[in-house]
Parts: C-alpha cells; structure tokens; sequence
C-alpha cells in the first residue's frame, strides 16, 4: 500500500508535469467576470496595499500557496523551496495528503521540511475526507502534530476517486467524521475540493459543524478527472477511462462557487482552482473570496528554484496590484466591494441558484 501511494503521488507530479492537465471545455468563468474600469483611480501605484487577513493572521498577500505534495523523496525539494517562498513573502502554505507520511516514518521529512524552514510559516495540513472516513480522528491529529500545522485542510475528491483506479467509492458518513474532527482538533479545519468546486448547500453544511474555511478549488484550473483518466489509461484499466471521459469536464466553475459559497456562509473563503494571473485573484477577491489559492503552476518552479516560484509570484501580485490600480482600490477591502458586471453563463447561474449578484 505504502509502495502504491507513492507510485501515485510520482504519477501525479509527472503527468502534471509532462502533460497538459487543464480543463479543455470548461473554463473557470472569470472570462464572465467584468471589473469596471476607473479612469480617475486617485490611487498611486506604488501605495497600494496587498496586505489580507486570514484565520486571524495578517499576510502580505492574499495569496495562499495550496497542498500538492509530499511523501516521496522528490516532495522534499518541492516542499522545502515553496516553503522557502512561503516565508519569504508572508503567505500561508498547504502540504500535499500527508497519509504516505503518517503511514511510513521515513518519508514524514517530506512534509516536515515546510515546518523546519521556519517556525513561523503558517503551514496547513492536509487529509483526504475519504480516509479520514477510513482510519479516524487520530489520522488527523498525526497530520497537525507532524508538521505542527496552524490549520488542517480535508480534501472532497468523490470524482477523483471514482476515477483512480482503486479509488474509494463511499462518502457516507462523511459530515459526521468532519464534524468530530473539527471538535477534536485544537487547529481550524479547512475543507476544500481539488477541482469540482463547492456548491453553497455544501458551504452551510460545513459552516453549521463548525469548519472555519471553505477552499472552493472549482473547475476550469487543474482537471483530477483527466489526470486520473490517464493514469487509468496507462494502468490498461479500460472502465475508468471510459468513466473519466464521461465526467471529464464535470465541476462547478471557479467563479460561480465562489459566489455560491462567499454569498451563503459568514466563514472565510479561498477562491481557488485555474487562477492563473493576477487579474483572475482579483476577480476571485471582487467576487467574495478573502484569499486566493494556487496550485498547479508552482509546481514546475518548485522543481527548479525559490528564485522560479518567487518570479512566478511577482508577476502575479504584479497583476493584482494592476487591476486595483484600475479599479481605483486601494487595498484588498476595496477590491472586495469594488463594481463588477457578470456576464454571459455566470449571470444566469446566479439568477438560476438565486444568488446576489
Ligand atoms: C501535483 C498536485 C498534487 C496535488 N495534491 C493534492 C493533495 O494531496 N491534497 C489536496 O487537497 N489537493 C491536492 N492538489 C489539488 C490542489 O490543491 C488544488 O486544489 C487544485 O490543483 C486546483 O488548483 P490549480 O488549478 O491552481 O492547480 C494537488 C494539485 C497538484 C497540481
């Protein structure tokens, strides 16, 4: 089992690497998304303030770096530079599903590195809901106590697993095992999806229980199906392939869950899945998200240096700073009550699901 957990994770950083793994069809919506330009901004470039709050910290950015990996000796480079980056520019960093680490006692430095850069990271952990189903609470205090994680994130992936062969086919019971989780952990749980986004009776679930964050991580970024489906494919398992084609494009769009879940529940959101500039987080943070996540793209520079995650990053906060400077914000409040028009299938999926818009 322990072999087979890390031959997926090796899977997964390689054919992410190797091949295009974005949603084809479905995009996340934020082309829908219109921020209304200001010629008169009265606001100086240079002043404008990046700052955002989160789970009661403050951070440079509303940048969130998310989980991707761990539990494999290649994740400990990966792990260390993003974590290198992490602390540098003040922004709360997520490990991959730390199962393979509790599991095997060997391979727990791939995590723990992010911890050992500095104590003052704001590191997040990572479990996924199906084996936290599985193998109980404690799987989760092992998870927070390994790296000392600030927050605890448990990942929904119902489609993922439908697809990876071997994957889990049950979710029953899967509110009550979150819910004892988030009485039993003395860290706040994080719940987020890896691609298919949350819809806002989901978001209201998990708020009643006492979840403290909701990470949307909708569709039209980094497609789990696809990935599965070619794993699926190499592995010659002819049935899920199939499955994967079917569902290939399945998920709530980045934007309307955004709007979905900031527009139901008072907890803070991270709007995340396909952001790819700094136009897209600002849109995610006009749209109701309180921070903004990242995954797929670091991972690449993550392979090669800090300096590549960092330049990454820059051009992303240098979007973002751009589009507040047009919109006339000047911070992050601002631009998360600055105008904005939707448009097209966006509009009609607010007016369909009776969503402010
Ligand atoms: C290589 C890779 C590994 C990932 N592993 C995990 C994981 O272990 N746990 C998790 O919650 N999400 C995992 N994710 C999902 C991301 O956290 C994120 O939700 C998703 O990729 C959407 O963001 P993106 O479009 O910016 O990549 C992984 C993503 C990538 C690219």
């Amino acid at each position: 089992m322990v072999g087979e957990l890390s031959s997926r994770k090796r899977d997964h950083i390689r054919i992410c690497t190797e091949r295009d793994v974005e949603f084809k069809k479905k995009t996340t919506w934020f082309e829908y998304v219109e921020l209304i330009h200001n010629p008169l901004p009265e606001v100086d470039f240079n002043e404008i303030k990046l700052e955002a709050s989160f789970l009661s910290r403050t951070f440079n950015y509303p940048l969130v770096i998310e989980g991707m990996t761990g539990g494999i000796p290649e994740a400990y480079k990966i792990n260390k530079n993003l974590a290198e980056v992490a602390l540098q520019l003040n922004i709360p960093l997520g490990v991959g599903s730390q199962r393979a680490g509790i599991r095997n006692e060997s391979l727990k430095e791939t995590y723990r590195i992010v911890r050992d850069i500095s104590p003052s990271i704001f590191v997040i952990g990572n479990i996924g809901a199906v084996q936290l189903m599985e193998e109980g609470i404690e799987l989760a205090e092992k998870a927070v106590e390994m790296i000392e994680a600030n927050a605890l994130a448990i990942h929904l992936n119902s489609l993922q697993e439908l697809i990876q062969p071997g994957g889990t086919t049950t979710y029953r019971g899967i509110i009550k095992s979150i819910e004892k989780t988030v009485n039993r952990l003395s860290v706040p749980v994080i719940v987020k999806e890896v691609g298919c986004g949350i819809s806002r009776e989901s978001a209201k679930s998990l708020e009643k229980i006492g979840v403290k964050v909701i990470d949307v991580a909708g569709a039209g970024g980094t497609n789990w199906t696809l990935i599965e489906k070619i794993r699926a494919e190499e592995a010659g398992d002819l049935e899920k392939k199939m499955l994967g084609e079917v569902f290939l494009e399945w998920g709530i769009p980045t934007a309307a869950s955004i709007i979905e879940v900031s527009s139901t529940v008072e907890i803070e959101v991270i709007g995340s899945g396909g952001i790819r500039t700094g136009l897209d987080a600002a849109k995610a943070l006009a749209l109701g998200a309180d921070m903004v996540g990242i995954a797929k793209p670091l991972l690449k520079p993550a392979l090669e240096s800090v300096e590549s995650i960092l330049s990454y990053l820059r051009k992303i906060i240098l979007e973002l700073r751009t589009a507040m400077y047009l919109t006339g914000c000047r911070n992050i409040s601002e631009l998360k009550k600055v105008d904005k028009v939707l448009t097209g299938p966006l509009i009609e999926w607010c007016r369909q699901r009776n969503l402010p818009v």
